[in-house]
């Protein structure tokens, strides 16, 4: 006989959570992207962060995110439209306002409305082009990660597309801190198969994560416009670690230039990724910006085939469990900071 679960209408989990439970307690604190600010405008935008469905909607009062559902029949309130600065469900028309309030139900205008019927809402911030949301945190900005460049004047602000990656989330992370594969998966976009060696650097902890200070002769220009720096030139990259899962690299290029890359990726689920990278610049302003996203996609694919091959799929923050080499530096302190913050010690997302 089928057990029925007393409180299963309190369950705080996402329906079918492809995480433990403790892994999703410990990660939903934390801000992530769920959208591009310019994807939400005039039409509800469906998005889905750790399992939960979202939905997306811009009113005069700014960006609402809320769990997609309508407690009425559940519909999907993405499916719905906006007038007006309400967000009205497809199925029966019932209006909710920016702060996820039922404000009519049509067909029965004049009946008072259920204090319970009101959309689940989140916390949202706007930054760096992006829709940022946390469903579990307070509000605080404390952990969002901060790259001031964005909004210098003297930088250029470029975002690429999305790409959904069917991997888990800390694969991806680690992927874009680790230094020793520019060689080998980036070969044909800028690095050099017969310059693999990776010289000491170092690794230091930071309010928000951990700082790796990497200098080496591997380019970060294109190959075809290799030419641009000196011979000698000694490229810095400096990969500053928002935990549990964001990034920002800042590439030291000759003559004072600066490429800061925002590496923001946002999990679906356990096993699915939708990796956002706003990138600015202070240099190269005049060119044009299609070679950029093109280079942006190709590096971001190359090391997608890598990261969606990989097995186990989730991270393993116990250490024993896979080999470590001197130029492991970084990701060795960046699956220590997941497991102190309580994430799974052997596999998790
Ligand atoms: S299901 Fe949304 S109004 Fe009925
Ligand atoms: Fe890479």
């Amino acid at each position: 006989m089928a057990v029925i679960d007393k409180n299963q209408s309190l369950n705080p989990y996402p329906r079918g959570c492809t995480f433990s439970r403790a892994d999703w307690d410990a990660i939903a604190p934390f801000w992530f992207p769920v959208a591009f600010s310019h994807d939400v405008t005039d039409t509800p935008v469906a998005a889905t962060l750790l399992d939960q469905r979202l939905v997306v909607w811009r009113t005069s009062q700014g960006v609402s995110v809320a769990n997609d559902l309508c407690l009425h029949r559940g519909v999907p309130m993405s499916m719905g439209h906006l007038q007006n600065d309400r967000l009205i469900c497809k199925y029966h028309g019932f209006h909710y306002d920016a702060s996820g309030k039922c404000t009519l139900i049509p067909a029965n205008p004049q009946a008072s409305i259920p204090a319970r019927l009101c959309l689940k809402t989140y916390p949202v911030r706007e930054a760096y082009g992006l829709v940022w949301t946390t469903l579990k945190g307070d509000g605080s900005e404390a952990n969002l990660p901060q790259m001031p460049e964005w909004d210098d004047g003297a930088y250029q602000q470029i975002l690429p597309d999305s790409l959904e990656i069917q991997a888990a989330v800390g694969r991806q992370m680690e992927g874009f801190l680790d230094v020793a594969h520019f060689a080998w998966v980036h070969h044909e976009a800028f690095a050099d198969r017969n310059n693999p060696q990776v010289p000491p650097y170092t690794v230091t902890a930071t309010p928000n994560g951990l700082r790796a200070e990497y200098t080496s002769s591997v380019s970060n220009f294109p190959k075809e416009l290799q030419h641009r720096a000196p011979a000698d030139f000694q490229w810095l990259r400096v990969f500053d670690v928002f935990l549990p899962f964001a990034a920002i690299l800042r590439v030291h290029f000759p003559a004072g230039g600066r490429l800061c890359i925002l590496n923001a990726p946002s999990p679906i689920s356990a096993r699915k990724t939708r990796l956002f990278s706003p990138l600015c610049r202070n240099f190269d302003q005049d060119q044009p910006l299609e070679p950029v996203y093109e280079f942006n996609r190709q590096i971001f694919t190359e090391d997608q085939a890598v990261v969606e091959a990989q097995y186990p799929e989730d991270l393993p923050l116990d250490l024993r469990t896979e080999c470590h080499i001197e130029a492991d530096k970084t990701s060795i302190a960046y699956r220590k900071g997941l497991a102190n913050l309580g994430l799974s010690k052997i596999y998790t997302a």
